[in-house]
């Protein structure tokens, strides 16, 4: 049995992804992880995050990379980058969250996402991608990209099934959804680079993409790789003949709330990917693969791995059942476990033995690189009410 190696670590933000990354990462159990502390531009919340958790409060970023080896982004993806590369120059090891960078406007006062120039986004994205790309090739560190999606037990258990049958995906389809995020900030497309088009359908697109890779890897040798995207955009809690009744969220500053995305690889194979803001019945995070020889359905949530039947509301008040359920009454697909089928502590087990023993990574730069390109150039074609848009794509 290998000795295990400790690898010293630092939390940079110290809010809700914050909170799962710790949970994750007490589960690591290939390598000693030693969380030294958390540093947070909400001191107050992070001194907090540090007490309970028993580690130290840094007010600096850089006081805090004098300490670690690795630190973890959990901050709105506006400052994705900033940070990311100063961990990098630093040369340490970098998880960052999704998406991994983007477009945050033009600083102005007035500045609308709905207004804003499309093209302008995806140079900015683009110019973004390349300046984190260029610090991981000068670092000694390493990006590992935080798409838990990849390491949900179902996606992974399609990937052994491509590479033992050399299966052609011939089309996907996809979607994240529920009635509408927890966090402030999501409402500003200038804190996370536009609306649920990036937001929350980043999770399957880049699921789809690191299926086509895997495929194309498994068979040839070499990656399969998107070509165009066609997407529309909508923004239906501000239509005014949206009939509100309380039940999805609907106070959003200038973000699209559903998105259709089109990706066609360079195969000619196909994927379709929804995300939305306007689902009630809680979360649903699916992906459908249709392959030529075989389909696989993967249930990420809900599942029915445990379904519960509550006759009174109020018996379940302190059960925490499934992730944006709006009642707790009635049969429910109550998750056991819901972080385990989300892929959190698999990703954060393996983020660490590439760490610590320099295992090969699953969700790697380029794939990120090519979640980006993919989502901004969608946004380019919403504009053009979905017209096909060529994809830049990253080896
Ligand atoms: N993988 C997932 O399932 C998942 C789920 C939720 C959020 N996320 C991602 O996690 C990231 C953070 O989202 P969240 O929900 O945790 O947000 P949050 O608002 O709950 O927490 C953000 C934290 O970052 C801190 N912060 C903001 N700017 C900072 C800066 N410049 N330096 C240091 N700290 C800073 C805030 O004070 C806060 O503590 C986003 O990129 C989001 O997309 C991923």
């Amino acid at each position: 049995m290998k000795t295990k190696k400790t690898v010293r670590t630092g939390i940079v933000g110290s809010g809700f992804s914050a909170t799962f990354h710790f949970e994750a990462l007490r589960r690591v159990y290939q390598t000693d992880v030693d969380v030294v502390g958390v540093h947070s531009a909400d001191a107050e919340q992070g001194r907090k995050y540090a007490a309970d958790r028993g580690i130290r409060f840094f007010d600096t970023l850089e006081a805090m990379l004098d300490e670690v080896d690795a630190i973890h982004v959990c901050v709105p993806p506006k400052w994705h980058e900033p940070i990311t590369i100063a961990g990098l120059e630093r040369g340490k090891f970098v998880v960052c969250e999704k998406p991994l960078t983007g477009y945050f406007g033009d600083d102005s006062e007035d500045f609308h996402w709905q207004r804003a120039d499309k093209n302008v986004a995806l140079a900015a994205a683009l110019a973004s991608v390349d300046r984190i790309l260029e610090a991981e090739r000068k670092s000694q560190g390493r990006l590992l990209y935080a798409e838990n999606w990849i390491y949900a037990p179902s996606i992974q258990k399609e990937r052994e099934i491509l590479e033992k049958t050399g299966g052609q995906i011939l089309w996907i389809h996809g979607e994240e959804a529920h009635s509408g995020s927890h966090s402030v900030d999501y409402a500003y497309a200038a804190r996370c680079g536009g609306g649920v088009l990036i937001g929350k359908g980043c999770h399957p697109l880049t699921a789809a993409l690191y299926l086509k890779r895997v495929e194309g890897r498994a068979r040839d040798g070499r990656p399969i790789h998107p070509k165009t995207v066609s997407a529309r955009t909508h923004v239906i809690t501000q239509l005014p003949a949206f009939r509100d009744e309380g039940h999805i969220r609907k106070d959003y500053y200038d973000i699209d709330d559903f998105s259709a995305m089109h990706v066609e690889f360079e195969d000619g194979t196909i994927a379709d990917i929804f995300a939305s803001d306007i689902v009630v019945g809680g979360i649903h995070n699916w992906l459908d693969i249709c392959a030529n020889n075989h389909r696989t359905t993967c249930n990420i949530n809900p599942n029915t791995a445990m379904q519960t039947y509550n006759p009174v509301e109020k018996n379940f008040a302190d059960i925490y059942v499934v992730e944006k359920i709006g009642t707790k009454q009635g049969w429910a697909c109550t998750s056991p476990d819901e972080d385990w089928f989300t892929g959190y502590p698999q990703e954060i087990e393996a983020f660490y033995r590439t760490i610590a023993y320099g295992e090969p990574l699953e969700t790697d730069s380029p794939l990120a690189a090519d979640a980006i390109s993919t989502i901004y150039s969608a946004y380019v074609s919403a504009d053009l009410d979905g017209a096909a848009v060529d994809v830049k794509t990253y080896q």
